[in-house]
C-alpha cells in the first residue's frame, strides 16, 4: 500500500477534501493508496478531529517546542518517516521547509498554494491578487522545491475576482476548486 501524509496547520478542508476522494474513488483498490496519517504543528487544528472521525492516525508536533527550525524539521521527519509515505503532502500547513526537510522527500512531497503561482508566492495572496486589480485569481498544486512556493506546477484552478470582493470571499471562491483540484493531483501522482 502507497502511503500517503498529510500535513496540516488549520482548519484542513484540503486535507478533508482528499480523504473524502480516497474514500470516494476507492484509491485502496483503484491505486494502492491510503491516508496513513495526518500531522499537524498545532494540537488545536481543526482538521485533527475530522481526520480521527475517520479512523486516522493523527500526530501533533508542536514547532514551538524545538530550539530550531532544523531541529524542528528533523523530528517532524522522524514522525512522518514512521509511515513509510509514498506522498508528503502540505494542505495548509503553514511552516517554511528546511532545504534538508525538502531534499529528503524530494520527488514526492506537494504543497497547494492560494494564487495562479509564479504570481503572489508567500502570505496575503486574496488581498494582493486584488490589491493588483487581477481578474482572476485561484489556485496551484506544486511539488516542493526548497525555495518557498517555487517548484514545477501540476495543477492550477481559475476563478473570477468580482467586483466588491473582500480577500475572505475571493479565498472562500479560491478554495472550492482547491478541494477539486488537490485531490486530482494526488491521485494523478500515485497513478504515475
Ligand atoms: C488553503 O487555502 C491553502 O491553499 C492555503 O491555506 C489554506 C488552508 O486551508 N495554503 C497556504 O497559504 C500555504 N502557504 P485548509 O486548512 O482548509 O485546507
Amino acid at each position: 500500500m502507497k502511503n500517503i501524509v498529510i500535513l496540516i496547520s488549520g482548519g484542513g478542508s484540503n486535507m478533508a477534501a482528499i480523504v473524502r476522494a480516497a474514500q470516494q474513488q476507492d484509491w485502496a483498490r483503484s491505486l494502492g493508496a491510503q491516508v496513513a496519517a495526518v500531522v499537524s504543528n498545532k494540537a488545536e487544528a481543526k482538521g485533527l478531529e475530522f481526520a480521527r472521525a475517520q479512523g486516522i492516525a493523527t500526530e501533533v508536533l508542536n514547532h514551538k517546542n524545538f530550539a530550531s527550525r532544523e531541529d524542528f524539521d528533523a523530528a517532524l521527519a522522524q514522525v512522518i518517516d514512521r509511515y513509510q509515505p509514498a506522498l508528503v503532502v502540505l494542505a495548509g500547513f503553514m511552516r517554511i521547509l528546511t532545504p534538508g526537510f525538502v531534499a529528503h522527500y524530494a520527488g514526492r512531497i506537494i504543497n497547494i498554494h492560494p494564487s495562479l503561482l509564479p504570481a503572489f508566492t508567500g502570505l496575503h495572496t486574496h488581498q494582493r491578487a486584488i490589491d493588483a486589480g487581477c481578474k482572476f485569481a485561484g489556485a496551484t498544486v506544486h511539488q516542493v522545491t526548497a525555495e518557498l512556493d517555487v517548484g514545477p506546477i501540476l495543477e492550477q484552478a481559475v476563478v473570477p475576482v468580482l467586483p466588491g470582493d473582500t480577500a475572505e470571499s475571493l479565498a472562500a471562491r479560491v478554495l472550492t476548486q482547491e478541494h477539486v483540484i488537490y485531490p486530482r493531483a494526488v491521485a494523478a501522482l500515485l497513478r504515475a
